[in-house]
């Protein structure tokens, strides 16, 4: 019963610490962190590639069987590249940060790596969310009312 009722906390506690965005403030910080238009993307890139990756909640994860790699984050990054999580087998970390990094609310980091990622040749479309959900789609709903 005690340990049902920490384990309780401790989820509680996890739940807790979980920082969901609201779409408009997303876009506020994308904008105030140079993401517009940033290697010729507009924005409305972003946040859709967010809204389908991770529905704006930075702690979201997702394994990937296939190459034992996870995926972090708002921007669902992946650690086979982009950021070191210790456990995921020839991982490169090109962005240099921990993959917990990608879990903070502040989305800072989240940020400065996405643009890592699409400085590389592939750009965004190194993210299959995007390739399924945004890719050739009419995107300005997502910034729709933002005052952006
Ligand atoms: C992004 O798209 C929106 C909506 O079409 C537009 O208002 C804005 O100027 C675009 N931003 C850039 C940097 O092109």
């Amino acid at each position: 019963m005690k340990a049902l009722l920490s384990l309780g906390l401790l989820l509680l506690s996890v739940t807790v610490q979980a920082k969901v965005y609201k779409r408009c403030e997303f876009v506020t910080l994308l904008k105030r962190h140079g993401m517009d238009g940033y290697r010729g993307l507009n924005m409305t890139n972003w946040v859709c590639l967010a809204q389908h990756g991770s529905n704006y909640n930075t702690q979201t994860t997702n394994y990937n069987p296939g190459d034992q790699s996870t995926d972090y984050g708002i921007f669902q990054i992946n650690s086979r590249y982009w950021c070191n999580d210790d456990k995921t087998p020839r991982a490169v970390n090109a962005c240099g940060i921990p993959c917990s990094a990608l879990l903070q609310d502040d989305i800072t980091p989240a940020m400065q790596c996405a643009k890592r990622v699409v400085r590389d040749p592939q750009g965004i479309r190194a993210w299959v969310a995007w390739r399924n959900h945004c890719q050739n789609r009419d995107l300005t709903q997502y910034i729709r009312n933002c005052g952006v």
